[in-house]
């Protein structure tokens, strides 16, 4: 087959189309045909290196998020086709040991992620256990599909599991070209939620407004916390979505209304965010941090998904020996939504 990867770390052109064999499917597998892969940040990163997920070797095929049909399958497959439409949760917990078995499969010591940690979907096929595959119906496109796996769990987790977010609340998310602001407004505003979208692009703005958001701010411009707590009716917001990390973190606190809650989820501007302890204690504020998803939380995810009448966002798409273009696109901050490879 041919697939894209990189032999060593370094800039974009290390990413090179190449030919491979055919992956040889276990008892439990199926051989998918990718239809579209999408790119991450985490490609990015362990691109750059070093490898940051436990079991990350070189040469790497990245590509977590992969959409395609079922064209073969190992022994003992019992609920998948050939010819079936399938997303992949890309997180394969081992399935026996202790987190697993208490169902924390986010926590599973022997977690290989697709993608990651093993081959992933920049590639023409890839072999995953059955049950990590989900049919997609027909009315949703494999770029559709391939745009959901790590943005919308991320959100998903943060907002619905751990943030535990409530009708009629109101969610202050930074980033409006990120792939799990997009996903989490699309999530929160189909719940009931009213959702404040930070940037400091007021063209990403502008398409986030259209997405749906009911208010923009721009926080490059002036107090983000006075400009949450004036469109809040003086409150702040009831729960903040986080992912930027340090550059936001105490604006992000501070734009919370008392006893509100802080879930975050990423490290985009660095590993160590600063706070006033006082500020958030004496104002009963909760700090949570969000794991990835346990392997019933994608299910759930992906079945509201199925009929949620999201739109996708999709900055661009690129050819699969293109991946290095693809890379570069990511990396220009410019991007709004998800970029594609197609094989
Ligand atoms: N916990 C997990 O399991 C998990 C899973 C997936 C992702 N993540 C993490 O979540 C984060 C976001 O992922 P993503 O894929 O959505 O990333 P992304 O598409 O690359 O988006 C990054 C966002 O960060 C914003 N940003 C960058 N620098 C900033 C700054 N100085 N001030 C304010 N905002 C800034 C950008 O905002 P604008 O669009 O406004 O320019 C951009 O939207 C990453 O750190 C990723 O590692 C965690
Ligand atoms: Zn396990």
């Amino acid at each position: 087959m041919r697939a894209t990867h990189h032999e060593t770390h370094g800039a974009p052109e290390v990413l090179r189309p190449v030919s491979m064999p055919d992956p040889v499917c276990g008892p439990g597998e199926v051989l998918v045909s990718v239809r579209a892969a999408s790119v991450n940040r985490i490609d990015v990163l362990q691109r750059r290196g070093p490898g940051l997920l436990p079991g990350f070797a070189l040469p790497h095929v990245p590509g977590t998020d992969v959409a395609g049909v079922v064209v073969g399958a190992g022994p003992d497959v019992t609920t998948r086709s050939t010819g079936d439409r399938v997303l992949v949760d890309p997180s394969l917990h081992c399935g026996t040991c202790e987190q697993c078995a208490a169902g924390h499969t986010a926590f599973c010591p022997g977690m290989r992620v697709v993608g990651a940690s093993r081959q992933g979907g920049y590639a023409e096929l890839i072999a995953v256990p059955e049950t990590h595959t989900h049919l997609v119906p027909d009315h949703i496109g494999f770029e559709e599909a391939a745009g959901i796996p790590a943005v919308y769990s991320m959100a998903w987790q943060a907002l619905m599991v751990r943030g535990r977010l409530r009708a009629g609340e109101t969610l202050l998310v930074h980033g409006a070209g990120s792939g799990i602001t997009i996903a989490a407004v699309q999530i929160a505003r189909r719940h009931g939620a009213r959702v404040i979208v930070t940037s400091a692009s007021e063209e990403k703005l502008a398409k986030m407004a259209k997405l749906g958001a009911d208010v923009t701010i721009d926080h490059g411009k002036g107090d983000l916390a006075a400009q949450v707590r004036e469109v809040t009716g003086g409150l702040g917001a009831d729960i903040v979505l986080d992912h930027v990390g340090p550059a936001l973190f105490q604006a992000s606190l501070a734009s919370l209304r008392t006893r509100g809650r802080l879930v975050f989820c990423g490290d985009t501007t660095g590993p160590t965010a600063t706070f006033s302890l006082v500020g958030a204690y004496h104002r009963g504020l909760t700090l949570i941090g969000s794991e990835s998803h346990d392997h019933p939380t994608f299910a759930d995810m992906v079945a509201w998904y199925w009929s949620a009448g999201c739109e996708p966002v999709i900055d661009s798409v690129f050819p699969l020996a293109e991946a290095a273009q693809a890379h570069r696109r990511l990396e220009s901050g410019e991007t709004f939504g998800k970029i594609l490879l197609v094989p």
